[in-house]
């Protein structure tokens, strides 16, 4: 059975913050943050905006482009890793808000790859007729585990949520290829600090690892897909920094036009950039029906993601 996506959302809190903004709050500057991340602004939840809310807007907007009704959920995977509480999951609470009476829900902890971990496993529910239409979300509200007077963390992120529905789709069509992948090891690189509850992380050392491991998994997809690089119609990459990204988008030899860039307007949103950028690609009609599309994450954990996707229901 084909296994694909049959419908996108997203959301993306109002609020904007520009570099300027940050600026009065960190020792920092709107050229170092641009040249060195390609940030320029991103959004920032309210305070009374939690991470179920903005699941739950992005969760809507998916479950209606699959032309579904919530009822019609069987499975529900949130991705992320700032969850409203522990438990109950972010998954149950849109169970409830959306009336997906049907549906199971869990919560998955994978950090920025977590969207991937989720996708992978609504396939394999799909594919073995355990269920009919899967809700993956990645959502996160980054600001509350943000320590706003680290300059050197603090201008990277930003909130938001993305959305998709899965279920079978017409034969040729839909994920193709996957690779799943974690290092616990180098944890201690990117973390969540048990004492101040902050994110904390080793820039150089992640930076270096993304570099090697996000053109080898989009290589090792493509391939295993039967696929050249030259093949491929559009990149999604987690949109962690602007150099990273094109490190890879060089490796593959893709060009400029062919990669999804919301970095500049939304920073890192961590397991919400990946469906974000490839919500918006769709609705901007960046990526068409038959396009050979690439998503690839790292995150912490260390944790790691690509799929291959012919696209299209
Ligand atoms: N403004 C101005 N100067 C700064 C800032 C800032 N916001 N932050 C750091 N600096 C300074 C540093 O203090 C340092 O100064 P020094 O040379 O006097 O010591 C200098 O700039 C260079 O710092 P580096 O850390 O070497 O800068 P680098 O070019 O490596 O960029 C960055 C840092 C952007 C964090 C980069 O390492 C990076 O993007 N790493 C990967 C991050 C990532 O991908 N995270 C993804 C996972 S996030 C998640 O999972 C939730």
């Amino acid at each position: 059975m084909d296994v694909g996506v049959l419908g996108l959302g997203h959301y993306v809190p109002e609020k904007v913050v520009t570099n300027h903004d940050l600026e009065k709050i960190v020792d920092t500057n709107d050229q170092w943050i641009r040249s060195r991340t390609g940030i320029e602004e991103r959004r920032i939840a309210e305070d009374d905006m939690d991470t179920s809310d903005m699941a739950l807007l992005a969760a809507k907007n998916a479950i209606k482009d699959a032309e579904l009704k919530p009822e019609d959920i069987d499975l529900i995977l949130v991705a992320t890793v700032t969850p409203d509480t522990p438990f109950p999951s972010v998954a149950c609470i849109i169970q409830d808000r959306l009336g997906a009476t049907n549906a199971a829900g869990m919560d998955i902890g994978a950090a920025c790859a977590g969207f991937m971990y989720g996708m992978v496993t609504a396939k394999q529910f799909i594919e073995t007729k355990a269920y009919k239409h899967v809700l993956v979300v990645g959502v996160e509200k980054l600001s509350k585990i943000t320590n706003w007077s680290d300059r050197g963390t603090c201008v990277l992120f930003g909130d938001g949520a993305g959305a998709a529905v899965l279920g079978q789709v017409s034969e040729g069509k839909g994920i193709l290829s996957f690779e799943l992948g974690a290092n616990g090891a180098g944890g201690k690189e990117l973390y969540q600090d048990k004492e101040t509850g902050h994110i904390f992380m080793n820039g150089r050392e992640v930076f270096k690892f993304a570099v090697r491991q996000m053109p080898e998994s989009s290589v090792n997809v493509i391939k295993d897909a039967g696929y050249k690089e030259e093949d491929v119609d559009y990149l999604i990459p987690h949109q962690a920094n602007i150099r990273i990204m094109e490190a890879a988008r060089q490796r593959l030899g893709i060009s400029d036009d062919k990669m999804a860039k919301t970095i500049k307007k939304y920073g890192n949103n961590s397991a919400a950039s990946i469906p974000i950028a490839l919500s918006e690609s769709v609705r901007d009609g960046k990526i068409k029906d038959n396009d050979l599309i690439v998503l690839v994450g790292f995150g912490g954990g260390l944790t790691w993601g690509a799929l291959a996707i012919r696209w299209g229901r």
